[in-house]
């Protein structure tokens, strides 16, 4: 009988052994020391036995019930081991992996330069004022003196919309809405923009931005227009030695007009805007008298004065959207 206890129990310790979760574990604790349990079976049949064998066998049973209850607070501490620490690995925190930042925007070039063109301007007095990117040919055009079918129409490749609506070209129709809607100067505006053309090369995108201006006031002169944009052009680039160059052109709405180039780093002319005075007839069509009042106008490309500003021979980069283009002018 006492072997037959040493035989369950080396039977139990290897069911407890090979036993991989709780639950086979609670069963195989159930199997011998449970009520009915194999270990229990054998103290029943002690009252069968002389007092001497029950003592000694009875002593040997409670040796080898506890020896398995050892194994099996053992094996059920080790399991426990097991589960926390599979749940540990699982929920794990990779304090290596990169960490999930918010990266800071930036202005566009192109803003912030239309940030410093208004800075500046607001400082000398100008207005800003603003107009529909969708224009009608009435201020896109003929209140500028560009008649239907007018050969100066070509100059400018335009978008069509319908009902010959516009793409606006330029941002000149806003002067024609400011003038019409403030009706008497003096009038000391600046008027910023989108504008769109048919056209494509490295200073030449289909949409970039424009900046008006317009002084209308009794005795403006073209020594005024000079001084002022020159002033102006010099202090956005920060050098009193700018060369500027204020070339005769041609424009329906000014009369005289010129264009205006600035010498670049590469000692190359570019052509950032144009200008002139208000041709009388612009005058005369918002109802400004002509022989009282004068005045000047200008138009500035913004992208150009964007790439001059940086050191961009490319135009058409600000508009890619490459990033790694971008970043480079976080204000
Ligand atoms: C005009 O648009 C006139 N409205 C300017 C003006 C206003 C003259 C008031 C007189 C009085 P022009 O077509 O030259 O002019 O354009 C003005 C400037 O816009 C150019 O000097 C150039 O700097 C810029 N520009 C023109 N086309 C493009 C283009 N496709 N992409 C980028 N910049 C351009
Ligand atoms: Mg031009």
């Amino acid at each position: 009988m006492q072997n037959n206890a040493t035989e369950i129990t080396q039977k139990g310790l290897a069911a407890l052994n090979a036993a991989n979760d709780q639950q086979t574990l609670e069963i195989t604790k159930a199997q011998y020391l449970g009520k009915n349990g194999e270990l229990n079976v054998l103290l029943k049949q002690l009252g069968s036995m002389s007092p001497e064998e029950r003592k000694t066998v009875g002593a040997h049973i409670n040796e080898c019930k506890n020896q398995f209850q050892a194994a099996y607070n053992a094996k059920r501490a080790q399991l426990e081991e097991a589960k926390l620490q599979a749940q540990l690995d699982a929920e794990a925190l990779d304090v290596t992996l990169p960490g999930r930042t918010q990266e800071l925007g930036g202005l566009h070039p192109v803003t912030l330069t239309l940030q410093r063109v208004v800075e500046l301007f607001h400082s000398m007095g100008f207005d800003v004022a603003d107009g529909p990117e969708i224009e009608d040919d009435f201020h896109n055009f003929q209140a500028l003196n560009i008649p239907q079918n007018h050969p100066a129409r070509a100059m400018q490749d335009t978008f069509y919309v319908e009902n010959g609506d516009v793409l606006r070209t330029h941002t000149s129709p806003i002067q024609i809405r400011y003038m019409l809607d403030k009706k008497e100067p003096p009038i000391r505006i600046i008027a910023p923009g989108r504008v769109y053309r048919v056209d494509s090369d490295a200073t030449h995108s289909p949409m970039f931005h424009q900046c008006e201006g317009l002084w209308v006031e009794e005795g403006v002169t073209f020594a005024d227009l000079k001084a002022i944009f020159t002033d102006f052009i010099r202090r956005f680039f920060e050098r009193d030695d700018l060369q500027v160059r204020f070339r005769p052109s041609f424009f329906p709405f000014t009369e005289p007009s010129a264009e205006i180039d600035i010498m670049g780093e590469n000692g190359k002319w570019l052509e950032v805007g144009g200008c002139g005075m208000v041709h009388p007839n612009v005058l005369k069509n918002v109802n400004i008298n002509p022989e009282q009042y004068t005045g000047f106008a200008f138009g500035i490309g913004l992208d150009r004065f964007a790439m001059l500003r940086y050191n961009v021979n490319d135009l058409r980069l600000f508009f890619d959207n490459d990033l790694a283009f971008l970043k480079q002018f976080k204000a």
